[in-house]
């Protein structure tokens, strides 16, 4: 008797485990099926480079940069550091064009205050079971117009936060261009050669008060955090609030203390659909991203008011084109596996298509080391 029962058990965790696959996959092609209804092809060379099933397919070779031993193929970097880049206009307004159908940055890019009020009660984007209400305080940082409106810039410097970045002597180019947008707080001051000091935009995910400031824990982390957004100096700073449930203290912390040290920065944080509008996009497009990094969100939102987009940091590897450790941050020890099944991002593939599009003109990807210029 005890022997079938626990045949029978097996049985069943077996059938469960099967239909947990069956049913991930399905989704995947659910969402695939959903959002070819509406396609939009406008990168066709790199439409016919990535099929489906190629982003779908483990690659080798990626495994064996993240296992650490092997230097990535040269098609890694040589691709991307050629120096006969040329800016193609006409792509570069095809995809602006095609993006804002999805999505308009201008208007995603915040919540604004008239469309809320204190109290209110949100579903996270990604725990839809879980709510949050909307601070009194909070409701006062919401910005009355969208922080970017009537914005528009020539050339747009989109800063990651890859160890790529270290001696990379960038900082004077980065800050060269006319609105530069930085990631998660990283700071600045101590890297200024390799990164710039210039920040026009800084995204913060509420993990980063817990990650890089010891969530306010002590008298010195509350200055450092000040210090860090004192040194925005009337950026905006953007606070993707509503994505997952956890952070509502820390949102709260840092509101706080925005409004009691009255720091000179503008709020912005992101509408409920800015995500599914970034996803629908690049899904359409035969991206099959999980959840968009930073990097990716930001790229896309940038599309609608600047020109020439240009990436620095971006490098989701572990080693360099010569074969060299890359650290995952330029300022901490985090360690992280790029491919990782339980990480919520894709970063190679986003990396794949960002060469793509470099490859085409649309967009301009920096890895290597920068001239300085005399
Ligand atoms: C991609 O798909 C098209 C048709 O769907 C096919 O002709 C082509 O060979 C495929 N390319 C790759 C790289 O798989
Ligand atoms: C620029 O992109 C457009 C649209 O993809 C393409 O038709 C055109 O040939 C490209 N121009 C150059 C100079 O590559
Ligand atoms: C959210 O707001 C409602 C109504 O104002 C209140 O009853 C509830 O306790 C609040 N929840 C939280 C977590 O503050
Ligand atoms: C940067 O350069 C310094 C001095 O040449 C060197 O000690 C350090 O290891 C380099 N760091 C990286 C990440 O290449």
């Amino acid at each position: 008797m005890p022997f079938e029962f626990r045949s029978l058990m097996f049985g069943i965790v077996i059938l469960l485990a099967v239909f947990f696959i069956l049913a991930d996959i399905s989704e995947v092609e659910e969402e695939n099926r959903n959002h070819g209804g509406t396609r939009t092809f406008y990168l066709p060379s790199y439409l016919s480079k990535s099929n489906r099933t190629v982003v779908v397919e483990p690659d080798p070779t990626q495994r064996a940069i993240v296992g650490g031993s092997n230097p990535p193929p040269p098609s890694c970097s040589t691709e991307a550091t050629s120096v006969e880049w040329t800016f193609n206009r006409t792509l570069s307004n095809l995809i602006r064009k095609n993006i804002l159908k999805f999505l308009d940055a201008e208007r995603d890019i915040s919540i604004l205050k008239g469309t809320l009020k204190p109290g209110d009660v949100i579903h996270y984007i990604f725990d839809r079971q879980s709510t949050t209400n909307i601070s009194d305080n909070l409701y006062r940082l919401l910005p009355q117009v969208s922080p970017m409106k009537n914005q528009h810039h020539k050339r747009c410097a989109i800063v990651g936060n890859s160890g790529i970045l270290l001696n990379s002597s960038c900082g004077r180019e980065i800050d060269s261009h006319d609105f530069v947008i930085r990631c998660n707080l990283a700071p600045v001051e101590e890297f200024a050669a390799d990164v710039g000091r210039r920040t026009s935009l800084v995204t913060m995910n509420p993990s980063v008060v817990q990650r890089a400031f010891q969530d306010l824990s002590s008298e010195l982390w509350r200055e450092r955090f000040l210090q860090r957004l004192r040194g925005l100096s009337g950026s905006v700073l953007w606070i993707p609030a509503f994505m997952a449930k956890g952070g509502e203290e820390r949102v709260e912390w840092a509101v706080r203390l925005i409004l009691q040290h009255t720091i000179n920065v503008r709020t912005a944080f992101p509408s409920l659909r800015l995500l599914h509008a970034v996803r629908g996009y690049w899904l359409t497009n035969k991206v099959l991203i999980k959840r968009p990094t930073t990097g990716l969100l930001m790229y896309t939102l940038a599309t609608r008011f600047c020109e020439e987009i240009h990436l620095y940091g971006f490098w989701p590897f572990a080693r360099d084109s010569q074969g060299n450790l890359v650290k995952y941050h330029y300022y901490d020890t985090l360690t992280y596996e790029y491919t990782s099944r339980a990480s919520p991002h894709t970063m190679p593939l986003e990396f794949r298509t960002l060469r793509s599009l470099h490859s085409q003109g649309a967009l301009r990807l920096h890895v290597g080391a920068c001239t300085p210029r005399e």
